[in-house]
């Protein structure tokens, strides 16, 4: 593999919570597996008043819980920890960034770091326009000598607007091609192998397209519930948090076209046309084919779980959204009148991120169900997470006089690979950025464009009293009213269990 040029990793927000469970035990496995370069450092940047002994102390405990190599030596951990430092600084005020610049100029004689830099905003985003600003004001975005990157974490904007302002304001401050935009979805390997599925092998693509696919479903449901984050969440809601990022982007890949080469720019003009090709929603639409829910308390396998309404830093007549489902179609060529399904929450019976294609059944039904499973048959499912693999269900002969069907699986996992070393999609990202390859992070018109699909949504439920927001109980699959988008008498969401084999309701969570 090739190496990265030397270089410094600073993170603004380095004391929250991001830094601790994800981004730096994602660069220490990058460390324990060679792939960081010989001259590298991290400098985490924040309010809060740390040493560098402290800074540490507390990172070790998280690379301890949350990294790949959680089980490595105290050595090792040390070892990559001592090039680890922290800076304490008023993020709001511009003088203090001279500061950085100083720490940097340090790191850079120590380490040699040839004056290459990524800037990781895992920020409030009221700072996303603030740090570049200040940045800039030192000369720390100009590319005279190293490199310079700038990592945006989500939220991009909280509506259509805020979006086209922060890209407006970004751009003042910063060249596209030195702008990452994260979406940590793209980072995982289950989500990059949507595309390998599709392109690498000759048997799905003739069939995938509106001729032989009846609908799509994207499930990404939690069983966890807002935990400790209810302010932001509260403004914010499960179409901002996770359909106009994350499964908009895994629709993309599930609908986007071949592209003629596997590069950056090649991928991203594929899944732009995608979402320039999704149909705005009218208003009788949104009556229709948009649902909300919110969780209520209950009490699940003898445990009991507040209402949403109940949770700290929750306002106690809130009406956002901790369930959402959606019906969208795809304006093109391909996918004319083929339903695709997107579905998320929090509070579900179980964590399962996935992808299922529903083929159109056999014109001809011959066979009798012996099981009545004829509608799972003809079933791809793309597993995101958790038991990545794949499964394809068909129906086949049961063995005897007659000719019953029932349905069967052939699933891989990829637990079953004798190498199964799946990096984390933090890792992933990170690395990339390190090599300068955005071919995964988002592009400024694209977050742009995928508010602008939401962004009628959003202001359907935010201006119209009659939009309803449906109670579900905790631990349930949502909404009951879920169940009457999807078109077919015989047609349902799939319930998906933890193991990607299984689904129903009676399964192990
Ligand atoms: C984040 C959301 O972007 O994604 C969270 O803000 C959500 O609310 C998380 O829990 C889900 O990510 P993953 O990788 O656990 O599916």
């Amino acid at each position: 593999m090739k190496k990265v040029p030397n270089q410094a990793l600073v993170i603004f927000g380095a004391s929250g919570d991001l830094t601790y469970r994800k981004l730096i035990p994602a660069v220490f496995d990058l460390y324990m597996n060679g792939s960081t370069p010989d001259g590298y450092a991290v400098l985490g940047v924040s309010r809060s008043s740390f040493t560098d002994h402290e800074f540490r102390k507390k990172l070790k405990e998280g690379i301890q819980e949350f990294a790949h190599y959680k089980e490595a030596s105290d050595a090792d951990i040390d070892r990559f920890l001592s090039s680890v430092f922290y800076l304490s600084i008023d993020t709001g005020k511009g003088e203090e960034y001279a500061r950085v610049k100083e720490k940097l100029d340090e790191l850079n004689k120590q380490f040699n770091l040839e004056q290459n830099y990524i800037f990781y905003l895992s920020t409030p985003p009221a700072l996303y326009t603030t740090i570049p600003k200040y940045l800039y004001g030192q000369g720390l975005t100009l590319q005279q000598k190293g490199f310079r990157r700038i990592i945006i974490e989500k939220p991009f904007g909280h509506d259509l607007l805020s979006a086209i302002n922060l890209n407006q304001q970004l751009l003042e401050f910063f060249e596209e091609e030195q702008i990452y935009r994260i979406d940590h979805y793209l980072g995982k390997e289950t989500v990059q192998n949507l595309m390998v599925t599709r392109f690498a092998n000759g048997i799905y693509e003739p069939l995938w397209n509106r001729n032989f696919i009846q609908h799509v479903e994207i499930t990404a449901a939690e069983s966890i519930g807002v935990e400790d984050r209810g302010g932001y969440y509260d403004e914010a809601g499960a179409l901002r948090d996770m359909i106009q990022n994350h499964l908009l982007q895994v629709l993309s890949l599930v609908a986007m076209e071949p592209p003629s080469k596997i590069t950056a720019e090649d991928i991203r003009y594929e899944k732009m046309k995608v979402f320039r090709s999704l149909r705005p929603m009218s208003k009788t639409e949104l009556k229709k084919n948009v649902i909300r829910g919110q969780y209520t308390d209950a009490t699940v396998r003898g445990k009991h779980y507040n209402g949403y309404r109940e949770e700290p830093n929750v306002a106690p007549q809130s009406r956002t959204e901790t369930y959402a489902a959606m019906k969208i179609f795809i304006d093109n060529w391909r996918w004319q009148g083929v339903p695709f399904y997107v579905r998320t929450g929090k509070r579900l019976p179980t964590q399962v991120s996935e992808v299922v294609i529903h083929f159109r059944p056999s014109p001809q039904r011959l066979f009798k169900s012996a099981d009545n499973s004829a509608h799972s048959d003809n079933q791809l499912i793309l597993r995101i997470q958790p038991d990545e693999g794949i499964l394809l269900k068909t129906g086949m002969k049961v063995p005897g006089s007659g000719y019953e069907v029932r349905s069967v699986n052939m699933d891989f996992h990829y637990s079953e690979l004798n190498d199964h070393y799946i990096p984390s999609a933090y890792e992933r990202l990170i690395l990339d950025c390190m090599g300068g390859d955005n071919m995964l992070y988002m592009q400024g018109e694209a977050a742009e464009e995928t508010w602008r699909f939401v962004q009628p949504i959003l202001d359907y439920w935010e201006n119209d009293n009659d939009a309803p927001l449906h109670g579900y109980p905790s631990g349930s699959w949502g909404p009951d009213v879920a169940d009457d988008l999807i078109e077919g008498k015989e047609n349902t969401w799939r319930y998906p269990c933890k193991n990607l084999a299984e689904d129903g309701v009676y399964c192990e969570l």
